[in-house]
C-alpha cells in the first residue's frame, strides 16, 4: 500500500478555499488516489459542535479559550478522521489546519506563538502537512467574495486590519517553510487559481508513484 498525503489549504475568508477543496479533491480522484476531503474546525461531530460555538458571533470568549477549543477540535480531528485515514493510504485534503491557528489567533488575535507551539507539539507530535496551499488575496477582495452581503459568522465580523495581520502571518509562515508551501495569487479568475493548484500537486503525484501500490 502506497503512502497516504496531507495536503491543507489556508487562506483568509473568501479567499477560495471550499473551492479549491473541490477542484484538489477531483484531481486526485483522477489521478487514481482515495481522497477524504475534511475542514477544521469540524470534520467530526464533536468538532463540528465546537465550530458552532467558535463561529457564533454571540458567544464572546477570551483569546485562550477560542485557541484551546481549535486543538480540542484537532485532537479529535486527527484521532477519528486525519491519523486513520493516512495509515490507510488515503490522501486527505484538509480545509484549513494549523497554519490558520498561527495566522488568526496568532497573528490575528495575538497570541503568543510559544503556546501554539505548545499545543501543536502535543496534539499532533510529529505530524505536518506534506503540502499547504496557501490561497492568498488582499482582504477587501476575500471579505467583499465571503460577506455576501450577509451579517458574517464571529471572524468575518473582524476589520480589514485584523485581516491583514492574519494575511501577514499566513506569508511569515510560507516564507519561513518554502518547501511545505505553495503560495497561489487567488485574486486571479478561478482557471488560473485551478491551474496553479495543478502544478502545486503534479510533484507530490510524481513523488508518491502511481497510487496504485505498485511503487
Ligand atoms: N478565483 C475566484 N474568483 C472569483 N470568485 C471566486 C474565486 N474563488 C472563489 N470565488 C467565490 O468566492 C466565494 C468564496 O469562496 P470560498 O471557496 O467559499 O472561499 P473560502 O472557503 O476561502 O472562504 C464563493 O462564492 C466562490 O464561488
Ligand atoms: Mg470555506
Amino acid at each position: 500500500m502506497s503512502a497516504g498525503r496531507f495536503i491543507t489549504l489556508e487562506g483568509i475568508e473568501g479567499a477560495g478555499k471550499s473551492t479549491a477543496l473541490a477542484h484538489v479533491a477531483g484531481l486526485l480522484e483522477a489521478a487514481g488516489r482515495e481522497v477524504v476531503a475534511t475542514r477544521e474546525p469540524g470534520g467530526t461531530p464533536l468538532g463540528e459542535a465546537l465550530r458552532a460555538l467558535l463561529l457564533d458571533h454571540r458567544n464572546g470568549m477570551a483569546h485562550d479559550t477560542e485557541l484551546l477549543l481549535m486543538f480540542a477540535a484537532r485532537a479529535e480531528h486527527l484521532a477519528q478522521v486525519i491519523r486513520p485515514a493516512l495509515a490507510a493510504g488515503r490522501w486527505v485534503v484538509c480545509d484549513r489546519f494549523t497554519d490558520s491557528t498561527y495566522a488568526y489567533q496568532g497573528g490575528g488575535r495575538g497570541v503568543p506563538e510559544a503556546r501554539i507551539a505548545a499545543l501543536e507539539g502535543w496534539v499532533q507530535g510529529p505530524l505536518r502537512p506534506d503540502l499547504t496551499l496557501l490561497l492568498d488575496v488582499p482582504p477587501e477582495t476575500g471579505l467583499a467574495r465571503a460577506r455576501g452581503g450577509g451579517v458574517g459568522d464571529r471572524f468575518e465580523r473582524e476589520d480589514v486590519a485584523f485581516f491583514e495581520r492574519v494575511r501577514a502571518a499566513y506569508l511569515r509562515r510560507a516564507e519561513a517553510e518554502p518547501g511545505r508551501f505553495r503560495v497561489i495569487d487567488a485574486a486571479r479568475p478561478l482557471e488560473a487559481v485551478h491551474a496553479a493548484l495543478a502544478a502545486a500537486l503534479a510533484p507530490l503525484l510524481a513523488d508518491a508513484g502511481t497510487g496504485d501500490g505498485a511503487a
